[in-house]
């Protein structure tokens, strides 16, 4: 690439300058607690879809991608939920290697959250559910729609500091 493609992806802002605190050793003990903690924190700073998430899947021979997502829930049996369509890319690396990594990221706040998985399907009545509760339903079903849940294997809270000695929590369930 040019040169100044280069010095100019080079000049681009860093993190901005009043990024807030992170103590692991204070605070929920429960990850899924302390990225609820996290989220509202993003909310209240005014991060636009702080639930969209990068979900990176591999097929049966390994090779990776990567989309956006939006998170459905955290449930009480601890799955972090998303739906798509099983027709779909990632539906079909899914059905052939069902493990996934997720990536929040909230350049506002110089946060990262990693979240990575098995991953298992939902029931057809709670995927059926989730598709009519879309903005856009318009009442037709779609069988092809399935809200999965992510099983977190490892997770790890990212926070930037100002010193760039930038902090690492990182859970292994
Ligand atoms: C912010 C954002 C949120 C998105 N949310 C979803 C979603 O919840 N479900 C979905 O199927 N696609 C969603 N998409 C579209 C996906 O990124 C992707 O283009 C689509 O699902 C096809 O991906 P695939 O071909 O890798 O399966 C979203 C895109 C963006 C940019």
């Amino acid at each position: 690439m040019s040169d100044s493609f280069r010095a100019g992806l080079r000049a681009l802002p860093d993190f901005p300058g009043d990024l807030p605190s992170f103590d692991p050793s204070v605070g929920p003990k429960d990850p899924a607690e302390l990225f609820r903690q996290w989220l509202s924190g993003a909310l209240a700073a005014g991060v636009r879809q702080p639930h969209a998430f990068s979900l990176a899947t591999a097929d049966a021979s390994g090779h990776v991608s990567s989309r956006m997502l939006i998170l459905k829930d955290i449930d009480d049996d601890g799955g972090w939920q998303f739906a798509s369509s099983r027709t779909s890319r990632k539906g079909g690396e899914l059905a052939e290697n069902p493990n996934a990594a997720m990536n929040f990221y909230w350049p506002e706040l110089g946060r990262q959250i990693r979240v990575a998985g098995a991953v298992v399907e939902l029931s057809a009545d709670a995927s059926a559910a989730d598709w009519d509760a879309r903005p856009a339903s318009d009442g037709r079903p779609n069988p092809a729609w399935q809200l999965y849940a992510l099983m977190p294997r490892e997770m790890e809270f990212w926070q930037a500091r100002a010193d760039r000695h930038h902090i690492r929590h990182r859970v292994v369930f």
